[in-house]
């Protein structure tokens, strides 16, 4: 059934009500990052999930997808793409826009990060609208990666994000309602 491990890092994620505004149940991951073994757990049980599958790429989402994607592309050996909002990254970027609840976002890559054919995992703290998780596919996919999968933290099942991402598989630690 479930991993043991999972139940200690859900007590460590808090959840602060009305933030940042009201009726949002904020899922803050920073009181994971201060219970050490829970924070290697996590990495731990997508590490476990993805070595040997021939994955060179860990595409990370900013700004949380920062802090999960290293390490575990550390362990399987991979490069960290990291997918910034504009204007951060130097070089020559593509760009995909995306809808937030109010208004529109966007997510850059620096294109001469990946190789046509190379296989990818899209690592964030959380899916919600899905419309995120969505943009970091098409930025890999448009650059010639494969996306082999996306990981998170933690899903918003209610969100449906789930059925923005075309199919492809995501695969989630917990869900938060
Ligand atoms: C949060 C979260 C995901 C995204 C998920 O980031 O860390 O990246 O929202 O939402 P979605 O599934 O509805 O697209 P946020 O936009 O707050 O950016 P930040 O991490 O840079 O603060």
């Amino acid at each position: 059934e479930q991993d043991p491990r999972i139940r200690r890092i859900a007590s460590s994620i808090r959840v602060v009500p009305d933030f940042p505004k009201k009726g949002i149940m904020f899922q803050d991951i920073t009181t994971l990052l201060l219970d050490p073994k829970a924070f290697k757990d996590t990495a731990d049980l997508f590490v476990e999930r993805y070595t040997g599958k021939g994955i060179s790429v860990v595409a990370g989402v900013e700004a949380r997808g920062f802090i999960f994607g290293p390490p575990i592309a550390l362990a399987i050996g991979a490069k960290f793409i990291p997918l910034r909002k504009p204007r951060k990254l130097p070089g020559e970027v593509i760009s995909e826009n995306y809808v937030l609840e109010y208004g529109t976002d966007c997510l850059q890559m620096h294109v001469d990060a990946v190789q046509p054919g190379e296989r990818a995992l899209v690592v964030d703290d959380l899916i919600a609208t899905g419309g995120t998780l969505c943009a970091a596919i098409s930025l890999l996919e448009r650059a010639g990666a494969e996306v082999v999968e996306c990981a998170c933290v933690i899903e918003l099942p209610e969100l449906k994000g789930r059925e923005k991402l075309n199919g492809k598989p995501l695969y989630i630690l917990m869900e938060s309602h």
